[in-house]
């Protein structure tokens, strides 16, 4: 990587205070990224698609300061507790940003989504903050759009990996892949050479349990690094990576499902045989999933699942089938939903820009 792409000069001239307000969307990877090398570069490719209703609003206030300071408030309740995340991200980024030693800062947050629905919310929260923070550089440095979004992607990684696809819509692929061009281990790039079909596609999310992971992702990571299988696993996801490019361009749904089905399966496969091993799935995950097997099989309806690193279950679908899949939800899936919860989503355009204000 070359550093100084990413850099900004700490002589810039930046606002004296100002309010910033970005929403960003959550997404769900088709292929996975599991396994990284410091500091979150990912070990094999992976492509996502980017959701809507799923989403953080993050409202920046800062004015001048002698040193950094973070103030966080999550649905209005100052949240002490988020600040040691939110340090180590800035820690991160500051070099990419020196301005940002200079504020006090007033990070206003809320997710669209139950903060306790086992939906992980780094992906949306990184991204909108990272958003927030490089729309200050914009204001003085004035980047074209390419360069904000390219290094908003940047500082999200380095908040957490899956964030840096967030900034892009309807997907984003991160990770260097040589079918992929533009591709980079550094930010992600925005994908959407894709069938109108996959533009439509809908994701009911199955709240299958909402309790906090036993199991981090970045424990998770780390354990791809001695993981017996890991290299071949790395092989795979580099191959799906190409073949899900032919699949997402002749809109081809059964080849699609049985692509993304094995790349979830996979990833739950990689937790099991890692060392110590753990499991992720409850017994409603499976349930769901065989239900939704069946259903395919019987009623011939193209549903798909894929599992994030959690017990939820992403039902997937082109939009045409959305009334038969409420139907088929409200009928079966419930009743394995905790408190017979789930959401509704589908693939969205990316982060919007709420508030700019400068002073
Ligand atoms: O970005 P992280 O560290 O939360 O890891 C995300 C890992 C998966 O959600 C399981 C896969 C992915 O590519 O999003």
């Amino acid at each position: 990587m070359i550093q100084e792409e990413y850099t900004t000069e700490a002589t810039l001239s930046v606002p004296e205070s100002g309010t910033v307000a970005w929403e960003s969307p959550s997404n769900i990877a088709l292929v996975k990224y599991w396994g990284k090398k410091p500091v979150q570069l990912p070990a094999n490719a992976s492509i996502s698609f980017t959701l809507k209703n799923c989403y953080t609003a993050t409202k920046l206030s800062f004015s001048k300061a002698d040193k950094r300071s973070v103030k966080v408030f999550v649905g209005g309740q100052e949240q002490p507790s988020f600040l040691k995340k939110i340090e180590t991200f800035f820690e991160r980024i500051e070099s990419y940003c020196p301005y940002i030693n200079h504020y006090a800062f007033k990070i206003e947050t809320e997710n669209t989504f139950p903060h306790s629905s086992g939906i992980a919310s780094s992906a949306s929260g990184f991204s909108a903050l990272a958003l927030c923070v490089l729309s200050i550089e914009r204001k003085a440095a004035g980047l074209s759009d390419a360069d904000f979004y390219k290094k908003a992607s940047f500082l999200s990684r380095l908040g957490s990996g899956s964030a840096c696809r967030s900034v892009y819509g309807p997907m984003g692929v991160w990770g260097a892949h040589a079918d992929y061009t533009g591709s980079s281990n550094d930010f992600a790039v925005p994908y959407d050479d894709v069938h109108d079909v996959f533009k439509t596609y809908q994701d009911t999310i199955l709240l299958v349990d909402k309790g906090e992971k036993k199991v981090s992702s970045t424990l998770g990571h780390d354990l791809m690094n001695d993981h017996p299988f890991a290299a071949n696993r790395f092989e795979q996801a580099r191959n799906h990576m190409l073949e899900l490019q032919k699949i997402l361009k002749s809109g081809n749904i059964l080849d699609f499902n049985r692509l993304v089905e094995k790349e979830a399966l996979t990833l739950h496969a990689m937790m099991m045989t890692s060392d110590p091993y753990f499991m992720l799935f409850k017994p409603n995950t499976l349930n769901i999933i065989h239900k939704v097997w069946e259903k395919r099989t019987s009623d011939n309806i193209p549903f798909t699942i894929t599992l994030d690193a959690g017990a939820n279950v992403h039902l997937l679908y082109p939009a045409e089938y959305k009334q038969l899949a409420l139907d088929f939800i409200k009928d079966e899936l419930i009743a394995y939903c905790q408190n017979e919860q789930y959401i509704c989503d589908e693939v969205g355009n990316g982060p919007l820009l709420k508030m700019e204000h400068y002073a």
